[in-house]
C-alpha cells in the first residue's frame, strides 16, 4: 500500500503512471454517464473515508464519484461532528479507522495532521489539501495541460499571485516532471525556499519575478488561485487585495504569454479578484477541464495507493 501525501515525497516514475492510467480510464469512459461503473472494478468491496476539516465542492464529489465508478463505498466525514474535533487524538483516530475502512482521505489544516494520520494508519491516506499543499489539485492540472497540449516536460509555467499550498505542490510538480517554473508575486507571499530550492536541486529553472508582464512572457501555462485561502484569516483580506491587486490574471496579462498559452485556476475563483471573467470564460481557459479532471487522475491516484 502507498499514502499519497506529496508530490515530491511521490517518485517520478510513479507520477508518471498515474497520470497516465488516469489518462487511460478517462478515455475508456468516453461518453458513458456519470453514474455509470466503469467496466473494471478494482475497488469493489472497499470502503473509503473521505474526512473534511474545511469546506469543499471539487474534492468532495470528486472523490465520492470516483471510488462509486471504481466499484467502492463512501462515507464522508465533518472533522467538527467526529470526536477528532473535540480532543481524540489524530493517532487514536487514525487506528480505529484503519478497523472500518480500506483508505482514508483527508483535508485539514496543519501538514502534521495529515503526516500523524498516515504513520498511525494501517491503510492509505490521501492528501485532500492542507495549509501548506495540494497534491491531488497538481496531478488533475498535469493531465489537463498535457490532454490540451502534450508533454509538459521542458514547458514554462508561470503562478501569478500568492505562494500559498497550490503553488508549493506546482513548483514540487516541476522538479518532478520536468518543466521551468516563474513565481511573480509580492515578495512577503514567495513559495516556501526549501521547495524552491528543491525544485532547483531537481535540474529544473525556478524563476522569482515581480514584474508580470515580464514573468508571463513565454509562458505555455498562467496559473493563479484565491488571494485569501481557507487558512488564511479573513482580517488580512484588504491587506491581500492591496498586495496583490497588481499581479491579476486578465486579458492584458494573457496577452503577453504564449498565443497558445492555456490558464489554469483550480477553483473556486474570485471573478474579478485574481482573474477576470473575460480570461476565465475565455479562450484560453481550461478551469473546467481541470476541474473534470480531479475525478479521474484522483481515480488512478487511489488505484496506486492501494496497488489494484
Ligand atoms: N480545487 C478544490 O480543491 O476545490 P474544493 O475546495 O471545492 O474541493
Ligand atoms: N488555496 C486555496 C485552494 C482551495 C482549493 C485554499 O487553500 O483555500
Amino acid at each position: 500500500m502507498n499514502h499519497f501525501l506529496d508530490i515530491h515525497t511521490t517518485t517520478a516514475a510513479d507520477l508518471r503512471a498515474i497520470i497516465d492510467q488516469a489518462a487511460a480510464m478517462k478515455r475508456a469512459r468516453n461518453g458513458l454517464p456519470k453514474g455509470t461503473p466503469d467496466a473494471e472494478q478494482p475497488l469493489a468491496g472497499r470502503m473509503v473515508a473521505l474526512i473534511f476539516e474545511k469546506p469543499s465542492t471539487r474534492t468532495r464529489v470528486s472523490f465520492d464519484v470516483g471510488v462509486r465508478q471504481m466499484g467502492g463505498q463512501t462515507m464522508v466525514l465533518s472533522g467538527k461532528e467526529m470526536q477528532l474535533g473535540h480532543g481524540e487524538t489524530i493517532a487514536d483516530t487514525a487506528r480505529v479507522l484503519s478497523r472500518y475502512v480500506d483508505m482514508i482521505m483527508i483535508r485539514t489544516f496543519e501538514e502534521t495532521v495529515l503526516q500523524e494520520m498516515a504513520e498511525y494508519a494501517d491503510v492509505p491516506v490521501i492528501n485532500g489539501l492542507t495549509n501548506r499543499t495540494h497534491p491531488c489539485q497538481i496531478m488533475a492540472d498535469i493531465l489537463t495541460y498535457e490532454e490540451h497540449r502534450g508533454p509538459i516536460r521542458g514547458r514554462k509555467v508561470v503562478w501569478s499571485g500568492d505562494g500559498n499550498n497550490v503553488c508549493a505542490s506546482f513548483l514540487h510538480a516541476a522538479g518532478q516532471f520536468g518543466f521551468d517554473f516563474t513565481f511573480t508575486g509580492p515578495e512577503t507571499l514567495d513559495p516556501e525556499p526549501e521547495f524552491v530550492a528543491l525544485a532547483r536541486a531537481q535540474g529544473v529553472q525556478v524563476e522569482i519575478e515581480r514584474d508580470p508582464a515580464r514573468a508571463v512572457e513565454g509562458a505555455d501555462l498562467v496559473v493563479t488561485d484565491t488571494w485569501v485561502s481557507m487558512h488564511d484569516s479573513q482580517s488580512m483580506r484588504e491587506r491581500r487585495h492591496n498586495q496583490l491587486r497588481g499581479y491579476q490574471v486578465n486579458e492584458a496579462l494573457m496577452a503577453r504569454a504564449k498565443p497558445d498559452a492555456l490558464f489554469m485556476h483550480c477553483l473556486p475563483a474570485h471573478r474579478e479578484d485574481e482573474v477576470t471573467s473575460a480570461v476565465m470564460d475565455g479562450p484560453h481557459s481550461v478551469i473546467f477541464d481541470e476541474a473534470e479532471n480531479r475525478l479521474h487522475a484522483q481515480k488512478a491516484v487511489m488505484r496506486w495507493c492501494l496497488g489494484v
